[in-house]
């Protein structure tokens, strides 16, 4: 009978543990969730952490063995979609997931898949307006998650910082740019609020799960405003600046791609109907405690949502 109150625990599977899937399974273990992750490259468990490989590269295809997700209660998706085959997660691991028996399904998607609003704000209830490639490939990706028929929730994130993934390290390499285009804003987001923000959603019954949740900060704003802020953190000098209009043309596509969406992603569901307390409302706090965390070595590190 006491048996039949007892919420069976729940079990993680961060598919893709790079940047912020590792962070999410680290923060998760400490509190008290069983995690495994995968990689592309085969890893020692540690820390409690289990590894499986995951690669979906036709050069060297690799599934976690059959059984491998057995008990898994609930899922992160942080791959990137492929532009030609779709989202790799959901056409190789997509079956095994369809017969486990979900509570929740994460996918960490993106902003871009709102397109340019001429620095407009955005929120969710806005239709998407990708341009072809990546951010195509993203919706399509959000749709065919979507009609799984899984519990899914998608994240849409802008630009991910954090510790060692900071505009620190290039500064002092002198290997940033300081680039201005009048009017141009950017959005960002710290790692540990996609954690705080997941786990807080993992936590709650799934009716009160919106579909869509930006997570983002309070804080759009020039990439020459935070580059300048994180000089002046570091005591260095910025480098020269220099006028958008004038480099485009060497730019990368890819970069170029980057400079020409100018869109304010709204947090307010996220914030104000969710209840998440965004850890970094802006970039200030977020570098101050990257800094911190980059100079120890990680030994600062709390973990966002814990309870300990
Ligand atoms: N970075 C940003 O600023 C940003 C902004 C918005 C949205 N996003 C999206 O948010 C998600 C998480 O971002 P992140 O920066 O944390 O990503 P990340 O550090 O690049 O990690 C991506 C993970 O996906 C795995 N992966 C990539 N290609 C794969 C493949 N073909 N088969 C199997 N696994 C594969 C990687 O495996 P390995 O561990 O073996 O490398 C890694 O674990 C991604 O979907 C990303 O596109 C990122």
């Amino acid at each position: 009978m006491i048996q039949a109150l007892v919420k069976p625990a729940r079990q993680l599977l961060v598919i893709g543990g790079g940047f912020t899937g590792l962070r999410l399974a680290q923060a998760a273990r400490r509190n008290g969730i069983a995690v495994r992750l995968t990689s592309r490259q085969s890893r020692t468990n540690s820390d409690g952490l289990e590894w499986l490989t995951f690669n979906s590269s036709p050069a060297g295809i690799s599934l976690p063995a059959p059984g491998a997700l057995a008990g898994i209660t609930d899922v992160v998706v942080c791959v990137p979609p492929d532009q030609e085959q779709g989202d790799p997660a959901l056409r190789l691991l997509g079956p095994s997931l369809l017969g486990l028996p979900l509570q929740w399904l994460g996918y960490l998607s993106t902003t871009g898949v709102y397109g340019d609003t001429g620095g407009a704000w955005v929120d969710e209830t806005a239709p998407t307006s990708a341009r072809a490639g990546r951010s195509q490939a993203r919706v399509e990706a959000e749709q065919a998650w979507l009609a799984t028929g899984l519990p899914v929730q998608i994240f849409r994130l802008p630009a991910i910082y954090g510790p060692n993934r900071s505009p620190f390290a290039a500064l002092l390499a002198g290997q940033s740019r300081l680039i201005h285009k009048p009017g141009q804003v950017f959005c960002r987001v710290h790692v540990d609020d996609i954690v705080g923000c997941l786990l807080h959603s993992l936590a709650r019954p799934q009716q009160e799960r919106p579909t869509v949740v930006n997570v983002t900060d309070d804080c759009p704003c020039p990439s020459s405003e935070t580059l300048g802020y994180a000089a002046h953190l570091l005591g260095h000098k910025l480098p020269p600046i220099e006028h958008y209009f004038k480099i485009a043309s060497s730019m990368s596509p890819m970069a170029r791609s980057f400079w020409s969406e100018n869109r304010r992603i709204s947090n307010q569901l996220l914030t104000l109907q969710l209840g998440y307390e965004l850890r970094y409302p802006s970039y200030r706090e977020g570098y101050r405690a990257c800094l911190v965390e980059e100079l120890d070595g990680g030994q600062s590190r709390r973990s966002p949502g814990s309870t300990t």
